[in-house]
């Protein structure tokens, strides 16, 4: 069957080569797809926010599937305009409509949904510029640390873990009173703190019946030793040694299966992959968040362990057939180390030629922001984060040894890698 896979980072050409290697694939195409993609499949000019235009292309294209990489489009409700589409009707979604979209796309749909299901989760308030005042008494009368969230998608910046009142009250004049983040702050919510590990779970679901993926770690900030600000993530390591039977049997029951059962309630028809970002407070798992797609960079660590056909997989999550599905799961390790622009989060300049990209040894390259020169051929760097290494071992040592290797052998001006990625694993002392 014809495919067509939408997005354009790491993790989309991460589901690219998985998708790649399916006896199920006729042609694969990734709209718009970076440098790395193209050898995966046809990248197509196609901006995923004109929903005709898609539709379009499905139509004239053959296409039987799309898979809908990252959240913007879900949220913007692709996949309800598909399913709605008399020329795109019959195709097999990959991703969730609006309604369970909204998971992600409001931080305060997702806690009021986890609260009438009973997940467990941090504790918090909804406030508004109406009141304000009500989040300034609470914000003097409580201890900090705070966690202020902005209410809509915010390209991971929307959260703010303030140590001090001051920087708390601030932070809630920049999102009600300035609308630092536009629409998306115009509610927040304001948070219990918790101390604990960080780790996501994933599954993907029909609906009704799941299969648990590969657990992640993912390395938000942008210095070693988890300083300076947040990324989109510079590495990831899965499988994650702390998360034993136990703390996964609990992440199992108390928070996947209650998901599960909560969009059946609610009639939110949830084909596709489900993010649980959680907290482990003290062997508990609590849950911080939700995605409504794979993670970036999860999915580069998560996609080389998975054994099994993903496009079969697909299918069955699309027709409501997980029931029958198996997944194998690879034991090795995988270690993603990624290489990013120089400045990035911040400013960071483009157009640097990439160099040394075919000469890896023994890893797996993904790109990310990466496109090709029209007239040399030449690989150039279009993005914070370029590109992404996985490496697979028989332990964690080894998978890291292997990116590392091939992070050095790569070269473009201005790279830069964080050195530490799984080194709290190898060490046991987890942050
Ligand atoms: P999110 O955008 O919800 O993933 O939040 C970004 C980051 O903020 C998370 O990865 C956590 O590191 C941190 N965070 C979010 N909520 C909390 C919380 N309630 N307690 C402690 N840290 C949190
Ligand atoms: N790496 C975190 C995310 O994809 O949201």
């Amino acid at each position: 069957m014809n495919i067509l896979l939408i997005g354009s980072g790491g993790r989309e050409h991460a589901l690219a080569w998985k998708i790649a290697q399916s006896s199920r694939l006729t042609r694969l195409f990734i709209a718009p797809g970076n440098a790395g993609t193209s050898a995966t499949g046809t990248n197509v000019a196609l901006p995923a926010g004109d929903f005709d235009r898609v539709v379009e292309f499905i139509h004239d294209n053959h296409i039987r599937m799309v898979v809908v990489g990252p959240e913007a489009p879900l949220v913007e409700g692709i996949v309800d305009f598909l399913e709605k589409h008399p020329l795109s009707r019959q195709v097999m979604v990959i991703g969730p409509p609006s309604s369970g979209a909204r998971l992600e796309g409001s931080k305060v749909f997702a806690k009021e949904f986890m609260r009438r299901h009973g997940i467990p989760t941090a504790a918090s308030e909804r406030y508004d510029r109406g009141t304000l005042r009500d989040a300034q008494a609470f914000i003097a009368s409580h201890q900090p640390p705070f966690v202020l969230k902005a209410d809509g998608l915010a390209a991971g910046k929307g959260v703010l873990i303030c140590h001090g009142r001051t920087e708390a009250l601030a932070g809630l004049d920049e999102m009600l009173v300035h609308d630092k983040f536009g629409d998306a702050g115009r509610q927040i919510l304001l948070e219990e703190f918790l101390e604990g590990i960080e780790l996501s779970a994933f599954v993907i679901t029909d609906g009704s019946d799941y299969r648990i993926l590969p657990e992640a770690k993912d390395y938000k900030r942008i210095g070693d030793g988890d300083t300076g600000p947040n990324t989109g993530g510079m590495g990831a390591i899965s499988p994650v040694p702390f998360a034993d039977e136990t703390f996964k049997n609990k992440v199992e029951t108390k928070i996947i299966v209650p998901t599960i059962r909560g969009l059946q309630k609610e009639n939110i028809p949830f084909r596709g992959f489900l993010f649980f970002g959680l907290m482990n407070v003290e062997g508990e798992p609590f849950l911080i968040e939700y995605n409504v797609r794979m993670g970036d960079p999860e999915a580069e660590a998560i996609m080389p362990r998975i054994g099994s056909d993903l496009v079969e997989l697909f299918e069955a999550t699309a027709t409501g057939k997980l029931s029958q599905a198996t997944v194998t799961i690879d034991s090795r390790f995988c270690a993603t180390v990624i290489l990013a622009s120089a400045g990035y989060p911040g400013n960071y300049e483009k157009g640097k030629r990439i160099s040394n990209a075919d000469h890896l040894t023994g890893g797996l390259l993904f790109h990310a922001g990466t496109s090709r020169d029209p007239r040399s051929g030449d690989i150039l760097t279009s993005g914070g984060r370029v590109m992404a290494i996985s490496s697979l071992g028989r332990d964690l040592r080894k998978a890291l040894e292997i990116s590392y290797q091939n992070a050095q052998i790569i070269s473009f001006e201005g790279k830069y890698y964080r050195k530490d990625i799984g080194n709290d694993l190898l060490m046991g002392t987890i942050r």
